[in-house]
């Protein structure tokens, strides 16, 4: 059996007493971790999911659709909802109105890359104006009913490297724990995550610190934790396509076997998640929602490439789910291809 991973003991925050077994979260992702995904995810695993990111000031203004990005009533298991602005006051609002809403924590984003946010002042752009963050994260921690949490990167950029200034100081606020992706604003995500500042932010503070960025698989999971002592890992684009992710990681976590996913469970949960879609968004957005991933599915089969394609274009969600139908019964294209002397490389 491997090695158990390395944690650093950390401060947990009294209210939540499943935070110690909290290992394996999802990130959040617009347009992608809504309740279909986040409850796949769980099968799989997943500890814990957080909803798509939700602007402050949406929620204030009571935008239908904003708060359709926070839709956990009823939701089962361990859910984040988190929010994004850059006025306090809207944040502070928001805060309270989320207070009779199903969430377990409450997360500000203080990483967010996009133009549109970051000319407002909010996601990253804060980590440029510390004296705003500090208002900001004051006033959600004194008007949040569940406990605060942060999500940020290393800094604004290069020459602006300030997660542990920024650390300290969410720690100080009273946050309950700290998110960390290991890139800086400027690099969006190009080039590496920097696992040494998630190793140094975890030595920096007294409460936990969840790594995040390139954990692609159950061997990079170990990696960064071993690397770090992180008290948990998030996963985002790892996970799109590849939900089994989840049992990898808590295989490494348990000493168990990494899953082993069949082709035909891959169409099987393929089709699982189109239904879901349709059924919480409509035909419609349900089947935009889910072209979003069929991008990142069957990576490592032969034909996959064509695959995807012949998915992408069908017309509506019967006809996709026809066409996984159609795959599941013609049997695992691996095996196939094998067995005509055809296994090779990934066509996808
Ligand atoms: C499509 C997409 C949407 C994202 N939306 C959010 C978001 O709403 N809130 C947030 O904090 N991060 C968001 N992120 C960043 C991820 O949560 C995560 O920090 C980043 O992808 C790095 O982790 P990874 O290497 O595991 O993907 C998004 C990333 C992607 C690719």
């Amino acid at each position: 059996m491997d090695r158990p991973l390395p944690r650093k003991p950390t401060r947990l925050d009294p209210r939540l007493p499943w935070l110690g077994g909290v290992r394996r979260l999802l990130s959040p992702m617009a347009g992608v971790t809504d309740r279909p995904f986040r409850d796949i995810c769980r099968r799989f695993g997943a500890d814990m999911g957080f909803c798509e990111f939700a602007s402050a000031s949406g929620l204030t203004y009571g935008g239908e659709n904003t708060w359709k990005l926070v839709d956990t009533d009823g939701e089962e298991g361990l859910v984040g909802v988190q929010i994004f602005g850059a006025d306090p006051e809207h944040m502070a609002q928001a805060a309270r109105l989320l207070g009779t809403r199903r969430l377990d924590v409450l997360d500000i984003n203080f990483g967010c890359p996009v133009k549109k946010v970051v000319q407002k002042c909010g996601g990253s752009a804060l980590l440029a104006d510390v004296p705003l963050l500090d208002r900001i994260i004051s006033a959600v921690v004194a008007n949040s009913a569940v406990p605060v949490t942060a999500k940020i990167r290393t800094g604004w950029d290069e020459d602006k490297v300030n997660y542990d200034e920024v650390g300290l100081l969410l720690q100080e606020r009273g946050c309950a724990w700290v998110t960390m992706h290991g890139r800086t604003r400027a690099q969006k995500f190009t080039g590496q995550a920097n696992w040494d500042r998630i190793a140094h932010l975890v030595e920096l503070l007294e409460i936990p610190v969840i790594g995040n960025g390139d954990v692609v698989d159950g061997a990079s999971y170990r990696r960064l934790v071993e690397h770090t002592r992180c008290h948990g890992v998030m996963i985002g684009r790892g996970a799109m396509g590849n939900p089994w992710i989840f049992a990898e990681m808590r295989a490494v976590d348990e000493g168990g076997a990494a899953p082993n996913v069949s082709f035909a469970e891959l169409c099987d949960v393929t089709a699982d998640h189109i239904r879901g879609e349709v059924a919480a968004r409509g035909e419609g957005h349900g089947c935009l929602v889910v072209r979003g991933h069929i991008s990142r599915c069957f990576r490592g089969y032969p034909g996959a490439a064509a695959f995807r394609k012949r998915l992408y274009d069908a017309p509506g969600s019967a006809g996709m789910i026809a066409l996984l139908d159609e795959a599941r019964a013609l049997g695992d294209p691996r095996a196939a291809g094998a067995a005509a002397g055809e296994a090779g490389p990934d066509a996808g």
